[in-house]
């Protein structure tokens, strides 16, 4: 495994929720696994009043709670935090980022991490574009040289419209250049997503069929149990569209979709995904309602206790009108998809926490058997499991034993936890940092790219905002969404895959 070279990074916002429960434990996990620079340190810097020392006794009780992989030991724990400095600062402040400057300067003189810095943005986005000036302004901006290289890495969201995206691309590309640039999409660090390019790239079976000839459809889920918890007020105004479809499923889908790389390098493998974005074919503000389900979910009883709907949740408007489910189908006009429906989904308070990809292949085209359920003959499909239970599933028919020729459906099923030993999947995170250390920005959403997925969701949301006659259909907390989702998936005996171990067969809903 190749080290990174020293280097310190710079958390701003540093006191928020995602330091104490990713950025963190992933460094620690980092540090214990020996994958960080034998030199480094870690800047936090925030708003909230903090010494090294207090936030070094805050980081270590954050870390007994939030890291979770392993038995922490205590020896290990007490040499990390010693990485660990903290600079109070008013970010909004330009005098404040000369202070911190100072530190910074001095925390790499100790640290010995030789002008390289990883500026993390972890702050309210409003703050993105003060920042990355402020960081411009002290000198801190600047491209690689003899003493040390800069980076800005930006949690999403990455803009709230293609407008506000483009503006902070723009104000950004003016201080960094966009090999600097890092804009962090957690979906593409995850283990199960990077397999996606390892299963089609590194075998010779799949990619044959990988194509319209083959493939009927294709599904991407990505479902969560909980609610918008205390996110209420960031929530109000993003909704699971911009949440989740601009970034991570369109990422889903063009890992997917796109076309081999030449090389494994951020350049290749990012050009072909941008031009999967480019092919998305565009949805006429007329088509949004046929083609896009919008839901919200609503109180329910689960499992005994009395969940409240997205309405009554705190910081929501009573009347609001913010949707927490999205279904939609589309199409990539290119060769290889041409006329194969993309159905994608996403929402909270589904059933059960789950993200996959079911690839569904076409079927035979005359059915010489009997089987178990007519429907069932010749049904292909191969599920990816982004988590939980990671792995890969395929699904074919087989002869039951005994006479005649009768057909059964069964699975041949891969799950990462039978790798046993000490195969853990790191977070994504983990792997999302450390290649940002060692300057590899691959598993980083492009600005081009950022704008082209910006580009396919703005007819929706225009859409919505114009006409708010289009439905925004309730759904029982708990439950796989509105059921005019059912509806998207057109042709007989076809519908969405539940992943759900207790399917009620009546409803198609998960029995809780
Ligand atoms: C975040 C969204 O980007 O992804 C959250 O803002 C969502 O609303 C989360 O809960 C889901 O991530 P994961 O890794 O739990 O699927």
């Amino acid at each position: 495994m190749e080290k990174p070279e020293n280097s310190t990074i710079v958390i701003f916002g540093a006191s928020g929720d995602l330091t104490k429960r990713k950025l963190m434990p992933a460094l620690f996990d980092l540090y214990v696994r020996g994958e960080l620079a034998d030199d480094f340190a870690v800047l936090g810097t925030s708003r909230s009043a903090f010494t090294d020392d207090s936030f070094r006794e805050k980081m270590n009780s954050d870390l007994d709670q939030f890291y979770q992989k392993n038995k922490i030991s205590k020896r290990q724990k007490r040499e990390f935090l010693q990485h660990i400095y903290y600079q109070t600062a008013d970010l909004t402040q330009k005098s404040e980022f000369v202070a911190l400057k100072e530190k910074l300067l001095q925390v790499d003189a100790q640290a010995k991490t030789r002008g390289n810095f990883i500026f993390y943005l972890s702050t309210s986005p409003s703050l993105f574009a003060v920042i990355a000036e402020n960081l411009g302004e002290i000198g801190l901006a600047k491209p690689d040289d003899e003493n040390g290289w800069r980076r800005i890495v930006l949690e999403k969201p990455f803009g709230f419209d293609l407008q506000s995206a483009r503006e902070l691309n723009r104000k950004l590309q003016k201080i960094f250049l966009e090999d600097q640039i890092y804009r962090i999409d957690h979906y593409l660090g995850k283990e199960t997503v990077q397999n996606i390019l390892a299963f089609r790239f590194a075998n010779g079976i799949f990619e044959p069929l990988w194509n319209r000839n083959y493939i009927h459809h294709v599904e991407v889920t990505a479902a969560e149990s909980i609610g918008v918890e205390k996110r209420g007020k960031y929530y109000e105004k993003s909704g699971a569209l911009r949440d989740m479809v601009q970034n991570h499923l369109l990422q889903v889908v063009a890992t997917i979709a796109m076309e081999p790389p030449i090389k494994f390098d951020a350049t290749d493998v990012r050009n072909e995904k941008v031009k999967v974005f480019h092919a998305l074919r565009p949805m006429g503000e007329k088509e949004v309602e046929k083609y896009v389900i919008r839901g919200q979910y609503l109180a329910s009883i689960i499992k005994g206790e009395a969940i409240s709907g997205y309405r009554e949740e705190e910081n929501v408007d009573p009347n609001s009108r913010t949707e927490t489910f999205v279904a939609m189908k589309f199409f990539i006009d290119n060769w290889r998809w041409g006329d194969v429906p993309f159905y994608i989904r996403t929402g909270k308070r589904l059933p059960d926490r789950v993200s996959e990809v079911v690839i569904h292949f076409k079927k035979t085209p005359h059915f010489l058997f009997q089987s178990q359920r007519s429907h069932e003959n010749g049904d292909n499909f191969l599920i990816i499991r982004i988590q939980p239970d990671e792995g890969i599933v395929l699904r074919f028919g087989m002869k039951v034993p005994g006479a005649g020729f009768k057909i059964k459906t069964v699975d041949m099923d891969f799950h990462y936890s039978d790798l046993g030993g000490d195969t853990k999947l790191p977070d994504a995170y983990e792997r999302l940092l450390l290649d940002c250390m060692l300057g590899d920005a691959t598993l980083y959403a492009r600005a081009d790219a950022v704008d082209a997925c910006w580009e396919f969701i703005m007819p929706i949301l225009r859409a919505w905002q114009k006409n708010p006659d289009i439905k925004l259909f309730g759904y029982p907390s708990g439950t796989w969404g509105p059921e005019e989702t059912r509806k998207l998936i057109e042709g007989p005996h076809v519908d969405w895959h539940y992943p759900c171990a207790n399917l009620s067969q009546d409803t198609g809903h998960c029995e809780l």
